[in-house]
């Protein structure tokens, strides 16, 4: 028998997005991203609710016609129920809501960070568990341990702010352009790392496991630093020479702490797989930099780019394992701006 058509609905931030998966195969797969948020330098979450609204029919439509297939040809349904701004999740868990009614289908809701661990199998058949996973988006940073899928144990999480919305605070003060995390890549391609050196925040190589610091991350403490120094070379009106630099220099200490951290986890559990999940993990320095410090035997999975960012095929991708556990929704599902990590242990 084969496996059942799931499709999957992502609305939780700036991307609308829809994906029909047969199982692990993507049968049809449409990201749009909202270009609205540019004007105004960050997300602004009414402005994407209302954006969702508008062209999911349509993206859902156009996903359709890429596998050829009609709704009616969906056995499941699958939609990121939270975390995320809540007025975007309303959009795709009430379309999904309704889809599911109207087909008499099973609805299956589903943790945004969850899905980005599902990512790199979609690529890759291999990036099963067991596996540390390091989830780095613009909301969240978390260090995990996967022993099966739906069996993970948190290691660390940031104190602050996350890795991702620390690339963009800093394009924003370097006057680089939305979204920050590719502005700063690219600026920091044509700069020396080594010309500004910034803080590597908690980070102490007097630290044991048994800290509470070992494995979290923290880096408002860097955006302060990146900001300063911004400032400095601004009053000395050498900003557009230095900032390469600038932004190369923040890049290097951020992708050492969230290597140097992961390979802290890979030590502690004995686990040398490696898998990189969210927005950040499309960033190539940090690609290559933990590739690079992982010893022989061990291994990092990613997804290609696309995967990496915000969509909706490893929303049905996740969708499809809880449903494979039984594990569905009634019609009261519910969007939940910060809905716990499901089988997540402390
Ligand atoms: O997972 P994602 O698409 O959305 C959330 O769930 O938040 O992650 C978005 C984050 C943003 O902060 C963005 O600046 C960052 O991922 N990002 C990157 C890169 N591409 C996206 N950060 C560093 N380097 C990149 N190439
Ligand atoms: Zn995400």
């Amino acid at each position: 028998m084969s496996a059942p058509v799931i499709m999957g609905i992502e609305t939780s931030c700036d991307e609308t997005s829809a994906a029909l998966l047969r199982g692990d195969r993507i049968l049809g797969h449409v990201i749009l991203s909202q270009d609205v948020h540019e004007l105004y330098g960050g997300v602004v979450p009414e402005l994407a609710a209302r954006a969702h609204l508008q062209v999911l029919d349509d993206v859902v439509a156009r996903t359709c016609g890429e596998a050829g297939m009609g709704l009616e040809d969906v056995d499941a349904f699958a939609v990121t129920a939270g975390p995320g701004l809540i007025g975007a999740l309303l959009v795709g868990v009430s379309w999904t809501k309704a889809a599911a009614l109207a087909l008499d289908r099973p609805l299956v809701g589903v943790h945004h960070m969850e899905a980005h661990l599902f990512g790199p199998a979609l690529d890759d058949p291999e990036a099963q568990p067991p596996f540390v996973g390091l989830l780095v988006s613009g909301g969240h940073t978390l260090l995990i341990h996967a022993s099966a899928w739906g069996e993970y144990r948190l290691l660390g999480k940031t104190r602050d702010d996350a890795a991702g919305e620390a690339f963009d605070k800093v394009a924003k003060l370097l006057g680089l352009p939305y979204p920050g995390g590719p502005s700063v890549e690219k600026a920091a391609v044509q700069g020396d790392p080594s010309r500004h050196r910034f803080p590597r925040p908690m980070l102490r190589s007097d630290h044991g496991p048994q800290d509470p610091e070992y494995y979290d991350f923290s880096f408002s403490g860097l955006k302060t630093a990146v900001a300063g120094r911004a400032q400095e070379v601004r009053v000395a009106g050498d900003l557009e020479r230095e900032l390469p630099h600038l932004a190369a220099g923040f890049q290097e200490a951020a992708v050492d702490v969230l290597v140097l951290k992961t390979l802290r986890a890979v030590e502690a559990t004995g686990c040398s797989r490696v898998l990189l999940g969210g927005g950040v993990s499309a960033n190539t320095r940090l690609r290559q930099a933990m590739a690079g410090r992982l010893h022989d035997g061990g291994k990092v999975f990613r997804a290609s780019p696309r995967l990496s960012l915000d969509n909706a095929a490893m929303v049905a991708r996740a969708g499809y394992f809880h449903l494979q556990e039984g594990r569905t929704a009634g019609l009261d599902l519910n969007a939940d701006a910060s809905l716990p990590f499901p089988g997540l242990r402390i």
